[in-house]
């Protein structure tokens, strides 16, 4: 049964081949001092930040800049960007990059006129902001996080070795985003891949809740079944245009709200991968493929009439003759195989994890309540060491 919920997604999404011609209709809503905020280099490689460029200075604007936002961007990086922010009295802050460089912009838009230390009230207490918030737009390079149509802000502390996500209110939503498929093309392949599982996971974590029959669920599984489809098209030819702008569509809506509707939602395969990403510095979707496995593996006992659905509706399992557990376990197994086509991460140790880090990731990852198993200390040191 669905309980009480709030729906209200504030972002508008330009989506398609065409869709920077948008850009300028959305920067005439918002003043001329532009911060342009971007990651390593890939958009001056790939020519796309020409064009943003031009589309800028011809609609006006004064362009500031906050280049270099790495991958799992770090607090030190954003008290930096806050700094630029502030001295050029930014009006809007356009992200053009992947989940990384939409997470900074989002932390850095409730920071600029924060009087108080952001690691502290927004990633220790996880409280809302309360001061002005500089709206922020987004240009998406890379596919999987969902950060383009939600309030998911993950930055990393370097100091205290803590990779933590807030995940903020519809006010630090992206005011708009903007989705070509074909600005996607240019990624590695294990950018790319390691997307692809973070589509999966994010899809899975809100899926493995609940025992209620839910319209949610029917969702997901729809959209599991579309990625896994368009993901075995798009590993063999990664500039197939109908597999990578469905796996971008879905990639959005897997992680807009809209499925977590009515969901108590798990997300311990992610807390479990953010804790590994503050190690180890590892792709994020990469650090979640290495963990899943013997996650649910592990937490299989406890939701088995959910693992043997989704054996059945998307693996495609035949039922059978089989006990629920046989159905199970083979629905894991299809998924096993499906990873190892895909070309992902199954092991930690490949991602630079050493047996010495284990207790400390283990420390350092939340646990959460709202999946079948509430996990222990001792369960999460298990999985690690399951996942080497
Ligand atoms: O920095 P540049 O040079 O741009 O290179 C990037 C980066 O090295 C490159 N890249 C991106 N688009 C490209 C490209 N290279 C060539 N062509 C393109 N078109 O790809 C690398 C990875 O980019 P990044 O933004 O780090 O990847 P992703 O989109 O996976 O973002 C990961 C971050 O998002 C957080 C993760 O924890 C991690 O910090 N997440 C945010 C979430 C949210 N907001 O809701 C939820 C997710 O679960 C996730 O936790
Ligand atoms: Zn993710």
């Amino acid at each position: 049964m669905l309980g009480e919920f709030t729906y209200v997604n504030p972002t508008r999404i330009h989506f398609g081949k065409e869709a920077l011609a948008k850009l300028p209709g959305e920067l005439v809503q918002y003043g001329d001092r532009v911060l342009l905020v971007y990651g390593g280099g890939s958009i001056k490689r790939t020519g796309l930040y020409d064009k943003i460029v031009t589309v800028l200075r011809e609609c006006g604007k004064q362009i500031f800049e906050d280049a270099g936002v790495m991958p799992n961007p770090t607090l030190e990086k954003l008290r930096e960007g806050i700094q630029i922010a502030r001295k050029h009295e930014i009006d809007l802050i356009l992200a053009v990059g992947g989940g990384s460089v939409c997470d900074y912009a989002k932390a850095l838009s409730v920071s600029v006129h924060c009087d108080e230390d952001p690691w502290e009230k927004y990633y220790v207490r996880f409280e809302e902001p309360t001061c002005p918030i500089v709206p922020v737009g987004c240009v998406l390079t890379m596919v999987g996080t969902g950060s383009e149509m939600n309030g998911g802000s993950v930055i990393t502390n370097r100091e205290t070795m803590r990779k933590v996500g807030h995940v903020f209110g519809e006010a630090v939503y992206p005011k708009f985003s903007i989705l070509n498929p074909e600005l996607t093309y240019t990624l590695p392949e294990y950018q790319m891949k390691a997307g692809f599982y973070d589509i999966m996971s994010h899809i899975l974590e809100q899926y493995f809740s609940g025992t209620d029959d839910n319209t949610s669920d029917y969702l997901m599984e729809g959209l599991l079944r579309s990625l896994i489809h368009s993901t075995r098209i798009a590993v063999k030819n990664p500039t197939d245009y109908e597999a990578r702008s469905n796996i971008m569509w879905i990639a959005t809506l897997a992680l807009n709200t809209l499925v977590a509707k009515g969901k108590a939602t798990d997300w311990e395969v992610h807390m479990l991968g953010q804790a590994v990403g503050a190690y180890t510095d590892a792709t994020h979707g990469m650090t979640l493929s290495a963990v899943a496995g013997a996650y649910y593996r592990h937490i299989l006992p406890y939701g088995l009439p959910k693992f043997k659905r989704l054996a059945v509706n998307v693996w495609n399992v035949s039922p059978d003759g089989k006990s629920d557990e046989q159905i199970a376990n083979e629905g894991l197994a299809a998924m096993d195989a499906w990873m190892e086509e895909i070309g992902l991460v199954r092991s930690l140790a490949e991602l630079g994890v050493t047996e010495d880090m284990l207790e400390g990731i283990a420390d350092a990852t939340f646990l959460q309540e709202g999946g079948y198993k509430v996990l222990n200390r001792s369960e999460v040191v298990e999985i690690l060491r399951a996942s080497m």
